[in-house]
């Protein structure tokens, strides 16, 4: 997406910025102000963010969670930077319902492009897994399947209560996923990728999974290319990390093996995402892949990394690919150096994090 110009030569990047509930709060604050402190100290162009106050706590006293217009008012952004949504005071699926999913399929987000790997100076829970062994990008199909939100409940609250929850997989999602992944396995040094179903057991949407991959595999002989099924592949996450590059898998699959890929990495509280409409017609959607964390909320413990190497997907995406790298290699620097979050085994807080990576960031660009 071309960035807009004001008076000066700079380029402004219009961000929507949606903290959503919990620690999302507390991370999108701190991603604003490194986002903030990047472009000041890049000098070349800027931020203007919108935020938007659509929450669970909001939700209860207005009833909804988005406006009627609320995909119109996000449309005339570049970016979209989310927090996290869900409170225990509001059922998940109506939280999920009421804001992320819908901007994800309106706005045609159907890749969610979630990397995986080792950052300085942490370690893996695994024994003996270098950082070389983990690193992983897991292309997940974001926008049908298993999350289509087709189905329905009949003689509900009665003890002949049915219940369908209906997967919706079609040729075109899943050829333009898997030919999104394979560009991606393309695009990095290993050119490997691994498809992940279910097509033993679930033997019609998974199936076309698997004869739709193969097809366009021929269209990419330079990428070495195998199959697994889901409840193979955690074993092989798990006891061969090192055979693994890029993955693609079905929305819930790839939801799932993404948390337990991100806790193998060191935390969950350091793993971003993407969610993109590869045509850019749309804004795209970055957030960590976190939740709201109720448990730690309000304390000021959260990790912010995740939520800084979704900014630096972000920056990257509208084009500042310079700059994101210097938003990598300045949360690197900080977390190599011990400046960690409890879930990394450090003893610092979301602040002293945050402060620290635009402490190195400023620090990298006068270099
Ligand atoms: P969660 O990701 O919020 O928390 C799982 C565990 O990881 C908790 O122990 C939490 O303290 C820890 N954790 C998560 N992020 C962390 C961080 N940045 N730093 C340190 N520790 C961190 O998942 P949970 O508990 O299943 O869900 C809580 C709420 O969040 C629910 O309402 C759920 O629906 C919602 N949710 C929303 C998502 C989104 O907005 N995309 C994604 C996942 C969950
Ligand atoms: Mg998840």
């Amino acid at each position: 997406m071309s960035p807009s110009t004001v008076h000066s030569v700079k380029p402004f990047y219009r961000i929507a910025s949606i903290p959503g509930d919990g620690i999302g709060t507390e991370i999108t604050q701190a991603a604003v102000q490194v986002l903030q402190k990047l472009a000041d100290a890049h000098g070349t162009f800027q931020f203007d963010f919108t935020h938007f106050d659509w929450s669970s706590k909001n939700y209860l006293e207005r009833g909804w969670y988005m406006p009627e217009d609320g995909l119109e008012q996000l449309k005339k952004h570049d970016a979209i930077y989310f927090g996290a949504v869900g409170w225990p005071n509001v059922p998940d699926h109506i939280s999920l319902w009421g804001l992320i999913l819908p901007i994800r399929k309106a706005l045609n987000q159907y890749v969610n492009v979630r990397p995986t790997r080792i950052l300085a100076g942490t370690s893996s829970p695994l024994a003996n897994c270098s950082r070389d062994d983990l690193d992983w990008v897991i292309v997940r199909e974001n926008s049908e399947g298993e999350y289509s939100g087709q189905g329905g409940t009949s003689h509900e609250h009665s003890p002949h209560a049915v219940a369908t929850e209906v997967s919706i997989f079609t040729q075109v999602g899943i050829e333009r996923i898997t030919r999104f992944a394979f560009e991606t396995a393309r695009s990095r040094p290993r050119k490997k990728l691994t498809m992940v179903t279910k097509s033993n057991a679930q033997r019609h949407g998974m199936v076309l999974w698997d004869r739709v991959f193969y097809e366009v595999a021929k269209e990419y002989p330079d990428v070495e290319h195998d199959k697994m099924l889901v409840d193979a592949m955690t074993v092989r996450m798990v006891l061969h990390p090192e055979t693994l590059d890029t993955i693609v898998a079905t929305n819930l699959h790839a939801d799932i093996l993404s948390d337990l890929a991100a806790a193998l990495s060191g935390s969950i509280g350091i793993a971003p995402s993407s969610n993109l409409d590869p045509t850019r017609k749309n804004p795209s959607m970055f957030e960590p892949i976190h939740g709201s964390a109720p448990d730690i909320a309000g304390k000021g413990i959260a990790n912010p990394v995740g939520a800084f190497w979704s900014a630096a997907e972000m920056v990257r995406w509208l084009g500042a690919e310079e700059a994101a790298d210097v938003l990598m290699k300045a949360i690197e620097n900080v977390t190599g150096a011990g400046v960690r979050t409890k879930d990394l085994s450090g003893s610092s807080n979301t602040q002293e994090v945050t402060d620290a990576v635009c402490a190195e960031v400023e620090k990298i660009l006068k270099k």
